[in-house]
């Protein structure tokens, strides 16, 4: 129900406190000014009647005093009828005002009020209640409500813009702890950032600017680690091989054995390698996807399997070309390794991503297992006592997602997989 965003919510504050200013405003206006002013004007209304009325009994009263009188203040005293076609037609009753009037003049009393050029007040005073007194009265038009509208309206856009200017203020050192910490998601490291806006903010991009070093170290030391090790053991290997090679001929199927190991090792810690560098390092440049396919699938295609290329329409988009090549690699590894047939690779675009999708006959991989594979050094049934790191996948989708893209996999439902990498067509 509530507005989520910062600035949704102080908008929503401030039409809060400026609905209850208003209204305490209003309520203060009614007590201390409107309903003064109301008493006073009830009175000299009062007063005017009984001037009105001063001399009804005197027989002597001239006319021309009156016709003087009914000149110099427009107050008229009509007959009932009379009053009907001058415009008490019109008038609204007012019951508060009759009441109050009824207390000042000493009996019962009517009044009227109805607007044209300028509000004409109609009483019928408990003096004669047969006549009808009419007082105009100038200046309180209803266009002197429009000002006040406008003033409110103009200080509710106020405050709504200064809202806007202060969560703007607020929210600009957030965005950029935003956009820094996906980058940290994504195995960037950016330059630390300026500790700027309110305390509470500079507090927070402080301790990130801190947590942000702390993982850049500890993803140095690991990677410092992993690469001495896979570097340590290829010495020993080449050792043993150079070792196998020299043994005699009655040992052919142990020397065999040994090279096949060998070069399952060999491809293990390639794998290692693969997984700990640093490709995000590279600039992106913009290259040609059809093309990374073409030079993939010329490398890695066995003796004797198929794999077919389907270009689809792709513009060049921003690419760490050998990184991409390796996450296609490996992918199309899988499929050549896990499955028999023949193999498909497509290629194309789909909404504001280009994509790469190796599809193959397989037994594809279950549902339930594929969020579990991404993670490194797990491998699935079919890979059991076989080659493999169980890197492949981790590989992958640390590849694609320092681009900006995601992998899915999908069983079809003719059985096999598609596996499917998207990339943006455009870097963020
Ligand atoms: N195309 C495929 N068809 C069937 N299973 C697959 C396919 N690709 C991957 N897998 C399964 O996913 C697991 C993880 O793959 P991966 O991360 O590349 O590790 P690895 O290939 O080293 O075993 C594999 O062990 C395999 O069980
Ligand atoms: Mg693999």
């Amino acid at each position: 129900m509530l507005p989520r965003s910062a600035f949704g919510q102080t908008v929503l504050l401030i039409c809060f406190l400026l609905f209850i200013n208003q209204i305490v405003s209003y309520i203060s206006f009614a007590i201390y000014v409107f309903e003064p002013h109301q008493q006073q004007i009830n009175q000299l209304l009062a007063k005017q009647v009984r001037v009105v009325f001063i001399d009804i009994d005197d027989a002597r009263l001239s006319p021309k005093m009156a016709k003087a009188f009914h000149n110099e203040t427009d107050i008229g005293v009509y007959r009932e009828s009379d009053a009907m076609s001058a415009g008490l037609a019109n008038a609204i009753v007012y019951p508060y005002r009759s009441e109050q009037m009824s207390l000042l003049l000493g009996g019962p009393t009517e009044v009227r009020i109805s607007d044209g050029d300028a509000y004409l007040f109609w009483i019928r005073a408990p003096q004669a209640p047969h006549l009808w007194v009419k007082i105009p009265i100038n200046g309180m038009e209803k266009s002197s409500i429009s000002p006040l509208i406008f003033f409110m309206v103009v200080i509710g856009l106020l405050s709504v813009l200064g809202g806007w200017l202060f969560v703007r203020q607020l929210n600009r050192p957030l965005k950029s702890l935003e956009i820094a910490a996906k980058n940290v998601g994504r195995g960037n490291f950016p330059d630390p950032l300026i500790e700027c806006g309110t305390s509470e903010v500079m507090a927070v991009t402080q301790a990130f600017n801190q947590m942000s070093k702390g993982i850049k170290q500890l993803e140095e030391d690991r990677n410092l680690l992993m690469a001495g090790i896979s570097h340590d053991l290829r010495t020993p290997l080449t050792r043993i091989r150079l070792a196998s090679e020299m043994m005699n001929e009655q040992d052919a199927f142990l020397k065999e054995g040994i090279e096949i190991d060998i070069d399952d090792m060999n491809n293990i810690i390639d794998q290692f390698i693969d997984y700990i560098r640093h490709d995000s390092k590279d600039q992106a440049e913009l290259g040609d996807l059809n093309e990374l396919v073409e030079d993939v699938v010329n490398v890695e295609t066995p003796n004797d399997r198929v794999i077919h290329i389907h270009r689809g329409e792709c513009p060049k988009i921003p690419l760490r070309y050998v990184a991409v090549k390796r996450a296609l690699a490996n992918l199309i590894q899988n499929a050549i390794r896990y499955t028999e047939g023949e193999i498909d690779v497509f290629t194309g675009t789909e909404d504001n991503f280009a994509f790469i999708m190796v599809s193959d006959n397989g037994d594809g991989i279950p549902v339930s297992d594929i969020e579990r594979l991404f993670q490194p050094f797990t491998q699935g049934d079919t890979a059991r006592g076989a080659e493999g790191s169980g890197l492949g996948l981790a590989i992958i989708k640390r590849i694609v997602e320092a681009h900006g893209g995601y992998v899915s996999l999908l069983n079809k439902p003719s059985g096999g997989l598609q596996a499917k990498i998207y990339l943006p067509l455009t870097s963020k």
